[in-house]
């Protein structure tokens, strides 16, 4: 079974990139988000996420460097799967590096890994990581395949994007799309994965996802960052917290029977 390193049965993994890019758009110091990482710690976060795309156009290398110094809780290093990302996490050996596709012109990360085309190159980016003690997730659209493909490759968890989920209109589409990711964290439990999920996660959206027992970890960031203009940055954490638990008590525990 799988020990995790806080009581929450189901984790909030808070995104810090949107405070950096905030930050850059100035160029200076403000507003800094280790801070930021630090008053997510202190509001429940379980973890802190934080993505070093090529272009350093959120978190900088020098950003992670105090992370690491600074959190208490778990990092998890966002990082496409190239050899100048590979050095930086073995460098810096956060608890978990997350495998994210990265396309120079994309405002966001758009879709999942393509696991199944992409297992020659992957493969090598999973054991090094592992080797270095990093536990590797992969990012991929809620398909079994895609599951029995990282599986195969010896990722210990994936990632569900839960993008086309958040972005459907609420009715049919958005149902047809949470059935997908149901039957993807059924089948990552199935299969021996560890199952997280992400991306455009909000208040409305977020119990549907928080209800499905089989997945441990949710990665929040833009929406988090948004609602702290408003509400501030702990408010708006805790009151994610809150719909995330409210959901979820509200589901029997997981047995693993069908
Ligand atoms: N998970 C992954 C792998 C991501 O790439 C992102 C966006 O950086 C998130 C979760 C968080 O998405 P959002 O910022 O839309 O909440």
């Amino acid at each position: 079974m799988t020990r995790h390193p806080t009581p929450h049965a189901l984790r909030l993994g808070v995104n810090i990139d949107h405070v950096a890019t905030v930050r850059n758009a100035r160029g200076g110091q403000h507003p800094d988000p280790v801070r930021a990482a630090l008053a997510a710690q202190a509001a429940g976060a379980d973890g802190i996420t934080a993505h070093l795309r090529e272009d350093r156009r959120h978190i900088r290398d020098a950003d992670i460097e105090r992370l690491m110094a600074s959190i208490a809780i778990p990092l998890n290093f966002e990082m496409a799967a190239t050899p100048e990302m590979l050095g930086i996490a073995r460098q810096h050996k956060p608890h978990a590096a997350c495998l994210v596709p990265e396309k120079r012109t994309e405002v966001t990360t758009e879709g999942g890994l393509d696991v199944i085309g992409g297992r020659d190159h992957l493969q090598r980016y999973i054991a090094e990581l592992g080797a270095a003690g990093v536990r590797v997730s992969l990012f991929i659209d809620p398909e079994p395949a895609q599951l029995d493909a990282a599986r195969a490759l010896g990722a210990p968890v994936v990632e569900l994007h839960t993008g086309a989920y958040c972005d459907a209109p609420e009715g049919a589409e958005r149902d047809h799309e949470l059935a997908r990711i149901r039957r993807a964290a059924a089948h990552a439990a199935a299969i021996g994965l560890e199952c997280h999920a992400g991306h455009g996660l909000s208040y409305e959206t977020v119990g549907p996802v928080a209800a499905i027992p089989t997945i441990v970890e949710l990665n929040i960031g833009h929406f988090l960052m948004g609602e702290a203009l408003f509400i501030g940055l702990d408010a708006a954490i805790r009151r994610m917290r809150a719909a995330m638990d409210a959901a979820r008590e509200a589901v029997p525990p997981w047995t693993g029977a069908p």
